[in-house]
């Protein structure tokens, strides 16, 4: 992904270095708790993904998939939430490519609420993938001009 081409990222975010592995891998402990990424996965998405990162507030990891991108996590700690910031950033991911694909729980209402909230259209449904009764659901967000 060319950053030099686009936009840069919104106040106070910005592109994770390896450097800021035992920052994520403490963020994503407080975000995720017993379902964190163990330090060697968020290292491994580090060295071939990419990662944003606001220090004290949040991330988010994704692929860059050539025609699209996929957002493999966002969090955003606790105490930081609904002020806006997670609709931020992921907007700002949206105006890096002219599709992003995700998948998210059926049984976690705030991010699929900020996906819908986004336009991001269900695709499909994996059942019980995440355990009995909870579902992944396949989004994906298009760019529309
Ligand atoms: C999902 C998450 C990233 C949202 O981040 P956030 O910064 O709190 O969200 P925002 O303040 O930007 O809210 C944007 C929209 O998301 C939805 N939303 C956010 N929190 C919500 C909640 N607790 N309940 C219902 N809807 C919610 C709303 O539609 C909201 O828009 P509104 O304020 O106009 O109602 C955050 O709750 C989080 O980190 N959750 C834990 C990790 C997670 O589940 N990540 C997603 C799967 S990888």
């Amino acid at each position: 992904m060319d950053f030099g081409k686009k936009k840069i990222l919104p106040n106070g975010w910005k592109l994770a270095e390896i450097q800021d592995l035992s920052l994520l891998e403490e963020m994503e402990k407080i975000v995720f708790e017993r379902s964190a990424w163990a330090r060697f996965s968020i290292q491994s998405h580090l060295e071939h993904h990419f990662a944003w990162l606001k220090e004290g507030v949040g991330y988010l990891f994704y692929v860059d998939l050539g025609d699209s991108l996929e957002l493999l996590r966002i969090g955003i700690l606790p105490s930081k939430r609904k002020s806006g910031e997670g609709e931020t950033i992921l907007r700002t991911l949206c105006e890096f490519s002219s599709k992003v694909l995700l998948e998210v729980s059926s049984r976690n209402p705030p991010a699929l609420n900020l996906y819908h909230k986004l336009g991001f259209k269900e695709l499909g449904i994996r059942k019980s993938y995440y355990g009995p009764g909870e579902d992944a659901i396949l989004m994906e967000w298009a760019k529309t001009d």
